[in-house]
């Protein structure tokens, strides 16, 4: 035998890789679940096998994530692809998904579809996610990057969800032409352009990232071009980075006159997500 699945898991460890990454890595290469890898550590791992294993190693070591060595993503229970052109969705964007859920109910008293617009789409985590939770949604998602959105396109197609989430390249509100959207989702590029990237988010696009000097250029902009718009939206429902909040009310109060808002924390506790319910 050339060596056994626990041998290989070994290995991994002793070079510095958590058990866990080693096992997600290992079931990918062996096509099998992390389950199984557990359940069965004798089970002999072959010479091709054990070479992808390494290769998948020497990349976690060069810092990329399990999700970019895997090119996919678990996201509110929906797998996603994903590449070096889009941000990995992250689980504080799933609190996001929920309050919009919670929108469309309250909308969907007054009509059929509720029309959502999501800016920044990336890998279209967020409309495909509500658009399978919610059959009374229709999107319209944007995003800067042509190359992000060929990713979302993936996406869009792999869920079947092509006659219901459109893509357009835009910056911010700019290509979206006429406005007629009950709801506006943004998860815009939020950290300061200082901030230290920690070893998670590195090798990740910058453009998806760094949202000018204190993380709030382009809500800003966003802030502004929504002002403008006649009528507004229902609802606006952002995601702003740690430490945000009170940059976000300051911004909010300094677009807008008549208004609710309710700001949400992830699961550190910690303010993350915001809804803005406007009156005019
Ligand atoms: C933080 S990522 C979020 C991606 C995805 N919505 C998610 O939640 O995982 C921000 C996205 O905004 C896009 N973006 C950056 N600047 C933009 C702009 N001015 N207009 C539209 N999209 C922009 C980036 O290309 C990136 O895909």
């Amino acid at each position: 035998m050339f060596k056994n699945i626990s041998e290989v898991l070994l290995e991994a460890k002793d070079l510095g890789i958590s058990l866990l990454d080693a096992e997600i890595l290992l079931a990918n290469v062996l096509k099998t679940s992390k389950e199984q890898i557990f359940a069965y550590p004798e089970k002999e791992v072959f010479l091709e096998d054990y070479l992808k294993f390494k290769s998948f190693i020497k990349k976690r070591l060069d810092g990329f994530s399990v999700a970019a060595i895997l090119k996919e993503k678990e996201f509110y229970g929906f797998d996603f692809y994903v590449s070096k052109n889009c941000l990995i969705p992250r689980p504080e964007t799933e609190i996001l998904v929920e309050k919009a859920l919670e929108c469309i109910i309250i909308l969907q008293n007054n009509k059929k579809n509720v029309k959502i617009l999501d800016i920044g789409t990336g890998s279209g985590c967020i409309p495909v996610v509500i658009a399978m939770k919610s059959d009374y949604s229709e999107f319209l998602a944007v995003d800067k990057s042509r190359k992000a959105l060929k990713e979302a396109k993936k996406n869009i197609v792999r869920y079947d969800l092509e006659s219901r989430i459109y893509l357009k390249e835009s910056d911010l509100l700019k290509n979206v032409g006429d406005f007629d959207f009950d709801i506006i989702t943004a998860n815009l590029p939020y950290l300061p352009e200082k901030q230290m990237l920690d070893e998670s988010v590195v090798k990740e696009p910058k453009m998806a990232l760094i949202g000018g000097k204190d993380g709030m250029k382009f809500y800003g902009k966003l802030f502004k071009q929504i002002s403008e718009l006649n009528p507004k939206p229902k609802y606006l429902i952002l995601e702003f980075g740690y430490g945000q909040a009170e940059l976000v009310k300051r911004a909010v109060n300094k677009y807008f006159i008549d208004f609710y808002m309710e700001l949400y924390d992830d699961l550190a506790g910690i303010p993350r997500i915001s809804v803005i319910e406007f009156f005019n």
